[in-house]
């Protein structure tokens, strides 16, 4: 091998750093073939340097010292894995000034602040990858950037949250509760430093609107999207689902119809049969369907240190041979169009699941069917389970024909004045 080597910063070496690392360090050899030269790791920089750390490649500079790393010109390369946006904003840009292209993790970042990110390396004529912000290790990025651009994609469905699935999962099979899964899906590095944005649908809508910008090219915002997360869901909730065939994943959609562009992240009933409703644990799936080529469905780790690390490895190797250098001025492009009008929220027309915690006496059921039927709402099929032991309130499921988020919201404000109705309720889209 005669070209030089890649000599590369790592800035960050939390999970996703050290990750990189290893792998960098044990499949050397064939990286460099695949690279077309080898990939030196030449400084990490850490918060911490007294901290000690599991794992450190032999050779490395390790220093607190961001300039250090824009004073190295040797370096090229920075790969720059720490969450938030700041001060993950203010190095990028430094380092983008300082002509050094970026591989980042950073789906926050690349969703706030791609658009201005990637002009101003395009200004600069450097590339920023970013492969490992979306769907962990699966490689979906350069599905949409690369291989289906013969499409005009008319539809995404995707799990792209690893905790919310593990918890899910773990609830429904195991029994598990809530707060026990989800502070397992924190010692497991699923989940953000703010587990908040897992469970409330941020980090999947987040991770939605990079790709519906990639792959429709116009401009998703996290306000345009219908959001729900998985805080509000009981065990019952999945238990009832199943019973009746379904099971209830957090579904990121966007989907082309004549109005636009549907948006919306949400927990959703889906069909057993379906593959999106298999797939279980912290793994995610994203199933495109494109006009040309049909339906195309990528799975696997969406979490997680080295399936994360997996889609950073492949960015580092995409630089060395330069093929980012080809494919990210499309992405450029793809993230200044705002092309497609985003459908309003409450136009959104689905089947739905709605569950209530209601008195268990006469009316209760005529009440609130009277408020569905005056907003236009038809029911498809209504269950009532017993009340449990310690509960003076029965479990109440309504499945609803074809209807709005807007119809929906309008009885919503009836409903909550209803005084049969206890605790909160819960409404969730049922996918076909
Ligand atoms: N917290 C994310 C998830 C992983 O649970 O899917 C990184 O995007």
């Amino acid at each position: 091998m005669t070209a030089d080597p890649l000599q590369i910063a790592l800035v960050g070496f939390g999970t996703v750093g050290s990750g990189v690392a290893r792998i960098l360090t044990d499949q050397a050899a064939s990286i460099a073939r695949r690279a077309g030269r080898q990939v030196q790791i030449r400084r990490v920089v850490v918060r911490d340097t007294a901290r000690a750390r599991d794992y450190m490649p032999a050779g490395v500079e390790v220093t607190d010292d961001i300039q250090s790393v824009i004073d190295d010109d040797q370096i090229s390369l920075v790969v720059q894995l720490i969450g938030g946006l700041s001060p993950a904003r203010e190095y990028m840009t430094r380092f983008l000034d300082a002509g050094r292209d970026v591989v980042t993790a950073n789906k926050a970042l690349i969703y706030e602040c791609g658009r201005e990110l990637f002009e101003q390396a395009a200004r600069q004529g450097r590339t920023i990858g970013f492969e490992a912000a979306v769907a962990g290790g699966i490689p979906v990025i350069a599905a949409v950037t690369q291989s289906l651009t013969g499409n005009q994609v008319q539809s995404i469905e995707a799990i792209l949250n690893g905790t919310s699935n593990f918890i899910l999962t773990q609830m429904l099979n195991h029994g598990q509760s809530y707060e026990d899964v989800l502070k397992e899906a924190q010692a497991l590095g699923y989940a953000e430093a703010d587990p908040a944005m897992d469970v409330d649908g941020t980090d999947a809508a987040q991770k939605l609107s990079i790709l519906t910008q990639l792959a429709y090219s116009t401009r998703v915002t996290l306000q345009s999207i219908v959001q729900q997360g998985i805080d509000g869901l009981e065990l019952l909730d999945l238990q009832v689902a199943q019973e009746l065939g379904y099971k209830i994943k957090l579904l990121a959609t966007s989907r082309l119809n004549g109005d636009g562009l549907e948006v919306s992240v949400q927990p959703t009933l889906i069909p057993r049969h379906r593959t999106l409703a298999q797939i279980d644990g912290a793994d995610n799936i994203v199933s495109i369907l494109g006009d040309a080529v049909g339906r195309t469905t990528y799975s696997g780790a969406g979490a997680g240190q080295l399936p994360t690390a997996s889609a950073v490895v492949a960015d580092i190797v995409d630089f060395a041979t330069g093929r980012t250098a080809v494919t990210f001025p499309s992405i450029v492009d793809a993230s200044q169009q705002t092309g497609i009008a985003i459908q309003p929220k409450e136009a959104l027309q689905r089947r739905f699941y709605l569950r209530f915690h209601v008195e268990d006496r006469p009316h209760v059921l005529a009440d609130i069917a009277d408020i569905l039927g005056r907003h236009g709402i038809s029911i498809l099929s209504v269950r009532q389970d017993a009340r449990r032991d310690g509960h003076d309130y029965a479990r109440l499921v309504i499945m609803t024909h074809q209807t709005t988020e807007g119809c929906l919201a309008d009885a919503d404000v009836e409903l909550a004045r209803l005084e049969c109705i206890k605790g909160t309720s819960i409404r969730l889209p049922v996918a076909e």
